[in-house]
């Protein structure tokens, strides 16, 4: 779930600048919104200065305006697999082709975010540095690579950044260009000062006998007077699990109210490791300091291989290496190598027009046993044991890549298997609201029909008033074969083609690392046995739907 705030759905962020000589273009491309922001303060610093600064996604940006501009500061993440965030691939794209114009009068930094557990660290940020050498362009900076803690490192680029183009710039003060809605109309709460909120329900919608716990998560927002749209992401900053807090503390031996320092504060070891640090994600590194801090030769070895050590990274958790790895660390060592909590983003699966002040999450409860010992994923195991009442801090992550068509009649498609059903519920409470007019179609898969069929009886409502035009289901493991929903899909792909020949939109949620791509070879496997495309047309037709908003993922 991604990016900038709801109230801009169309074009530019920011109207091009006609003063083009020295203007300070800032350009991000950005999943999760994290790119976004680190643009964003970039652009008010450079205000700051007088500078003229455009500041808009790579998504909006007009790719024949490049070799006009003369500064151009880059923030691009990667994620998955060395993939571009999808409002850059088109940019990406652009530098890399033989339509790239010359660049010798443009000046460039980037800044490159990523996730260092994933082989192609920072690959995106790479290539637009490297492309934009290739082309001509003069390096500011060198590129900065940041990894998932990268507030600082991209405060400092930030800053660094500022002081390089200023030799470049006579300033110019009148023309700063405003900020759009997109910049100032979020919510007062963010990020870095969410809203402390509170849960209403954690209530279980799989079966007893089902292999999953997904929970069905009410959060009240009270008085904040937040505001989100259909398809926007809810930031929860969660508290790690006592018991495990525990664990980690008796098995190294140390002591709960050690004071250590996180930052500029000192707290209690036990504060730190609750509410500050990252207890159930590891990293490469952490994995390195471990086989240094035990001297286990097994583990050395892992940690000098990348395939073994992102393995190793998928199945472990800090706790796994305190009990098979025993090592002598202290707590400030300890505190040091630990990474500092994140967030977590999850799909919003409501819509204020029905629920109001609530917000509603559709929470897979990541659980897993290793020698006997239960492990959960940090957030969704605060969510999933929360108890009426419990706090939680959250804020919204808006997503203007997922947006239901502006036009009432235009039918929507919609692919969400697992919690990926999680946003198509609240499209359809909005367009219930809206009294909205176009078709709609859901196709939704989990394993078991008995266990696993999320928010049936509303579904089953919604296609008996008419609301939901048409449902779907592949329930994978109740026959002897795997049925998924890119099986229906191609089962279906007359009427899918019609639809789509018909205006429809079509949205994909869940996973991103093999169901999204087997559903968009399904599609593109229709167009091609439907609309009699070649194999390369039809994944240009999806390529000319993605570009006009037709063709929407919400993917992780
Ligand atoms: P499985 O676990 O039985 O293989 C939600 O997780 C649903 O998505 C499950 O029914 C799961 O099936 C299914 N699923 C797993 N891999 C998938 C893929 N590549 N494409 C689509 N659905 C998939």
């Amino acid at each position: 779930a991604a990016s900038a705030n709801g109230a801009s759905t169309s074009g530019a962020v920011v109207e091009s600048q006609p003063t083009a000589s020295q203007t300070v273009t800032i350009l991000y491309g950005s999943q999760t919104g994290n790119g976004k922001g680190v643009a964003t303060e970039l652009a008010a610093k450079a205000q700051a200065q007088g500078y003229a600064v455009n500041l808009a996604s790579m998504g909006d940006y007009n790719v024949r305006q490049l070799k006009q501009e003369t500064i151009l500061l880059a923030v691009v993440s990667t994620h998955g697999e060395g993939e571009a965030p999808d409002d850059a691939i088109e940019l990406h794209k652009f530098l890399s082709s033989k339509r790239a114009p010359k660049l010798d009068n443009l000046s460039y930094a980037v800044l490159a975010l990523g996730d260092s557990s994933y082989e192609f660290f920072c690959q995106t940020g790479k290539d637009f540095d490297s492309r934009l050498a290739a082309l001509g362009a003069k390096s500011l900076l060198p590129l900065v690579e940041c990894d998932v803690d990268y507030e600082q490192a991209a405060e400092e680029w930030q800053d660094s950044v500022v002081d390089a183009v200023k030799p470049l710039i006579q300033t110019a003060s009148a023309s700063v260009v405003p900020l759009t809605q997109a910049q100032t109309a979020t919510s007062e709460y963010t990020k870095q000062n969410p809203y402390t909120a509170e849960v209403l329900v954690s209530q279980k919608l799989t079966g007893r006998d089902s292999d999953r716990d997904v929970r069905h998560v009410e959060i009240d927002l009270g008085e904040s007077g937040i505001q989100y749209q259909v398809g926007d992401a809810l930031g929860i900053w969660f508290s790690n699990n006592p018991a495990l807090v525990n664990e980690i503390i008796s098995g190294l031996s140390l002591s709960a109210d050690e004071q250590v320092i996180v930052g500029k504060e000192t707290t209690s070891l036990v504060e730190a490791l609750t509410d500050k640090k990252e207890l159930t994600q590891l990293y490469p590194g952490l994995v390195k300091a471990w086989a240094e801090f035990s001297g286990n030769a097994d583990l050395l070895a892992l940690s000098e291989d990348k395939a073994q050590t992102r393995q190793f990274i998928l199945n472990n958790q800090l706790a796994d290496l305190v009990s098979a790895y025993p090592a002598k660390v202290n707590a400030a060592q300890l505190v040091e190598v630990l990474r500092p909590l994140t967030p977590r983003l999850y799909s919003i699966a409501s819509s204020q027009a029905e629920v109001e002040s609530e917000v509603h999450l559709t929470v897979a409860l990541v659980e897993d046993e290793r020698e006997g010992q239960a492990r959960f994923g940090g957030a969704s195991h605060f969510l999933a044991s929360a108890e009426e009442g419990q706090q939680v801090k959250v804020y919204v992550e808006p997503n203007k890549h997922f947006r239901l068509p502006e036009s009432a009649d235009t039918p929507v498609i919609m692919v969400g298997p697992g919690t990926g059903v999680a946003p198509f519920r609240a499209f359809i409470q909005q367009r219930v609201a809206d009294g909205v007019s176009g078709e709609s179609w859901l196709f939704f898969g989990n394993p078991h029909f008995e266990q696993d069929f999320l928010y049936q009886v509303e579904w089953q409502q919604y296609l008996k008033s008419g609301d939901l035009s048409r449902l779907d289901v592949a329930f994978s493991r109740d026959q002897a074969e795997k049925v998924y929903v890119q099986h229906r899909i191609t089962e279906q792909a007359e009427q899918v083609w019609q639809w789509l020949q018909n205006g429809a939109h079509v949205y994909i949620c869940g996973d991103a690392d093999r169901m999204a791509k087997d559903v968009h070879q399904a599609l593109v496997n229709v167009a091609v046995s439907q609309g009699g495309l070649s194999e390369e047309d039809a994944k240009a037709y999806f390529e000319e739907l993605r570009a006009a908003k037709r063709y929407q993922k919400d993917v992780y």
